[in-house]
């Protein structure tokens, strides 16, 4: 899959998956929603670590906000023909934006949001639907659907109650206000952050840290740790178990 606006590039186990529409400030359309959501399928074992990242001067200012104007974004549906549509089109036509974001949940690399400039809304819910975020100290995050009147809806919401706790996930999509990288940090948002002209270097890091354990056993974590959020004590040791069988076995296996 190609589009105009992405970047894809594969060096071994690592996939750099890079938002290009500088000039707009990668602002994001359903094409490259679904593009994004073809990238996530297409990763396969042979990847290990996904980076998103984007070029120019933000990782992404989010939804192209011409999609609410009456010219729309040439080539991209437009809001006001999907409402126009019904209820039911508006929920099928969010359901497909969302494959964009929430497919990297399920794909079996470890995605890294590499995240520098804005993030903002559908930028925002970008950088949740990675596994792992590293900032640049001077990047902020916001979350300002409600000043559109609207709500997040690709994706971010349980994520980032996850990670922010219920209070401060309000408080930031009900203000829209931005959340620096020394803020995001200090409260879980991120990973780590880095100064911005080290930002790739930060990011390489963790890369390597990760490809340097087993590839098995990050493989069969990141489900695992996902299913967590929602398991009972119970079923979370019975995911344990299952997980680990085979590992145990793989490593117990007498040389042949
Ligand atoms: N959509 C389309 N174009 C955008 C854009 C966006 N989201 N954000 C920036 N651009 C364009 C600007 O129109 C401008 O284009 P021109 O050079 O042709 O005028 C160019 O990118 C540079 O923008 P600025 O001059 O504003 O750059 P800046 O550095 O001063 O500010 C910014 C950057 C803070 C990101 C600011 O552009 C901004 O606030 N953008 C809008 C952010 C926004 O409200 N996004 C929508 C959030 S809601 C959402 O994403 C989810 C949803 O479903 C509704």
């Amino acid at each position: 899959m190609t589009h105009p606006h992405l970047l894809v590039e594969t060096n071994g186990p690592v996939r750099t998956i890079t938002l290009n529409n500088p000039d707009r400030r990668n602002a994001q359309t359903p094409s490259l929603w679904a593009a994004l959501a073809q990238e996530a399928q297409a990763v396969g074992d042979d990847i290990r670590v996904v980076v998103l990242r984007g070029t120019g001067a933000s990782f992404s200012a989010g939804i192209d906000t011409a999609m609410f104007s009456a010219e729309g974004v040439p080539g991209e549906e437009r809001m006001d023909q999907v409402a126009a549509g019904g209820s039911d089109a508006v929920q099928r036509a969010i359901a497909a934006y969302q494959e964009g974001f929430t497919r990297w949940a399920q794909c079996p690399a470890v995605v890294i949001a590499q995240v520098h400039g804005h993030a903002i809304g559908a930028g925002f819910q970008l950088a949740l639907a990675a596994d792992l975020r590293v900032a640049a100290l001077d990047a902020w995050f916001a979350m300002r659907e409600t000043s559109l009147g609207l709500v997040p809806d690709l994706g971010g919401t349980g994520p980032l109650v996850h990670l922010v706790g219920y209070a401060r996930a309000l408080e930031m999509c009900a203000t829209g206000r931005p959340v620096t990288g020394p803020e995001a940090h200090s409260i879980g948002l991120v990973n780590s952050i880095a100064p911005a002209a080290d930002l790739a270097e930060a990011t390489e890091s963790l890369v390597d840290a990760i490809l340097f354990t087993s590839p098995e056993a990050v493989r069969a974590l990141k489900p695992l740790l996902r299913a967590a959020i929602d398991n009972d004590p119970a079923g979370q040791a019975a995911a344990e178990r299952a997980a680990q069988t085979p590992l145990l076995m793989g490593r117990m296996a007498p040389p042949v």
